[in-house]
């Protein structure tokens, strides 16, 4: 087995992502989460940058044994001056130099012809090399250099010593076949090529990145720049966290290489960078996103109670995800909410289920996500014992700061339809006193209280009231999104106690 080097660059291109900017406890808490992680290489700054950044690299290349601890710099005195004196701490430093090599680049940027680049590139590798041992150097730009150049160059830095060479994609241009033959073309073309690690840093452009350091992988390339949460200038890096799960879960393709990460640290790492940084990562991001592990169809659920490999080709827990989640929604079938059901102690008989399901139905027509706490009271009201002699048919409220608040309620009683119309001092109070016109109870309202069982704006409302009536107190509660209708739903829930007790119980 090969090992592939997974080489973190979160701490320096992943600061570059616009609006994450890392102080030098910030890098070093990181650091820490990377090196449990397993990574091999941590790209702690670009020191030359700022005194922040130079003292942030010290403090990593200080702290944190394991992996090796690198510094960016340019082709410059200055700049590798300071890598070195930020990186010298660590137990195994690493200075990574670059130069752009492109037609573009050199002209627009550098000002400077080929020969003048090559004689730049062998002298910073050779000053480098006098400080450090293992020195990386990076043709910036190398997917769109003229593969002559970019060989004589690669040839040239080996020769002055560097340990390493980097293949940048970066401005993401390279397209996965494009790339690899890329990497295929600098094994075969520059002679002293086995002298060094072939390494890939691709940006994420067009949305390329893994693919394109996967198929490097394929073509010879063995070490791999990649950052957490695929953060990283523009549109980032290749994703760390992709990589090492490609690799793992397509071993058959990725046959003879592996890389020595500890996967079950992945979430982890990728929650602690995202608060720090302040970046989010949306829901839908491959191995670490909040939706990587979740199903919602029914279809799709269904299959996964039956056989997990069914729709899922990863463990979560094997990237450190805690277990699947059966997202209970409108798409959800009778099968995963059974199961729910049954997890949360539900024992229900087959016909309930029934009951119970149509109502779940019905609220997740209404609410993106139905929680455990809207089952619970869904199962709460559906099973309740007390027989329903008034229903909710329909409602109407009017209500403002300019109108006397005024209700319409229609109610099934006995399968008929009653109507009613009454104002209040409020839309529930209206609601109420329309209620009693129909079933001539004359509830006073006793207690009144409402509570959100959910979070979020769609969450579903509880109402829970106490009401009297003819020397009677009963209690009633409701649950809506709309928290009208679930106000109406307690006291209708409580009428139906009182019409209940009047004819069964001698009293309450
Ligand atoms: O994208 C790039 O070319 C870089 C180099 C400094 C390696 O980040
Ligand atoms: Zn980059």
């Amino acid at each position: 087995m090969e090992k592939i080097i997974i080489f973190d660059t979160t701490l320096r291109d992943g600061e570059q992502s616009p609006g994450a900017s890392l102080n030098g406890n910030e890098k070093l808490e990181i650091a820490r989460q990377l090196a449990v992680l397993g990574v091999d290489v941590i790209e702690a700054g670009f020191p030359v940058s700022s005194q922040g950044d130079f003292e942030a690299v010290k403090m990593v290349a200080k702290n944190i044994r394991g992996p090796v601890i690198c510094g960016l710099a340019r082709s410059l005195k200055k700049d590798i001056d300071a890598a070195y004196n930020s990186v010298k701490h660590a137990h195994r430093p690493r200075i990574h130099v670059f130069l752009a090599t492109s037609k573009i680049h050199m002209k627009y940027k550098l000002k400077k012809a080929e020969d003048e680049i090559l004689r730049l590139a062998v002298w910073a590798v050779k000053y480098a090399r006098r400080k450090c041992g293992d020195i990386e150097f990076s043709p910036e730009d190398a997917s769109r250099t003229e593969k002559e150049f970019l060989y004589k160059v690669i040839e040239a830095v080996i020769e002055a010593g560097a340990t390493t060479v980097n293949i940048p994609d970066t401005v993401g241009y390279a397209t996965p076949f494009e790339f690899g033959e890329l990497i295929k073309g600098i094994k075969e073309f520059v002679p002293n090529i086995e002298k060094c690690v072939i390494s890939v840093h691709c940006h994420n452009d067009l949305g390329l990145a893994v693919s394109n350091s996967l198929s490097a992988v394929l073509n010879g390339a063995r070490q791999v720049e990649c950052t957490i949460n695929g953060l990283g200038e523009r549109a980032g890096n290749a994703s760390l966290e992709e990589i090492v799960m490609a690799l793992r879960t397509r071993k058959d393709i990725f046959s003879g290489v592996r890389a020595g990460v500890n996967t079950k640290e992945l979430c982890k790492t990728s929650r602690l960078v995202s608060k720090l940084t302040g970046l989010n990562v949306q829901a839908n991001k491959a191995i670490v996103g909040s939706n990587a592990f979740a199903h919602e169809s029914g279809i799709h659920q269904d299959g996964v109670l039956k056989e997990r490999i069914t729709y899922e080709i990863m463990r979560p827990e094997d990237v450190g995800f805690g277990e699947t989640r059966l997202v209970l929604g409108k798409h959800s079938g009778r099968h995963a909410f059974k199961e729910r059901l049954k997890k949360l102690g539900f024992a229900i008989k087959e016909d309930e289920i029934d009951k119970a399901f149509s109502r779940f139905k019905k609220l997740a027509d209404k609410k993106k996500e139905i929680f455990d706490e809207d089952l619970e009271t869904i199962i709460d009201e559906e099973l309740t014992m007390v027989p329903e002699k008034y229903r909710l048919f329909h409602f109407y409220i009017a209500s403002g700061d300019q109108v006397k608040p005024a209700a319409n309620i229609k109610l099934k009683v006995d399968n008929k339809i009653l109507e009613s119309r009454s104002n209040g001092d409020g839309p529930v109070d209206a609601c109420y006193k329309a209620i009693d016109k129909i079933t001539g109870a004359r509830g006073r309202l006793m207690d009144y209280q409402i509570r959100s069982v959910t979070s979020g704006k769609d969450a579903l409302g509880e109402v829970s009231i106490k009401v009297a009536s003819k020397g009677k107190c009963v209690s009633g509660r409701g649950a809506s999104t709309d928290i009208i209708e679930a106000s109406i739903k307690a006291y209708l829930n409580a009428m139906n106690r009182l019409s209940y007790a009047a004819k069964h119980l001698n009293g309450l």
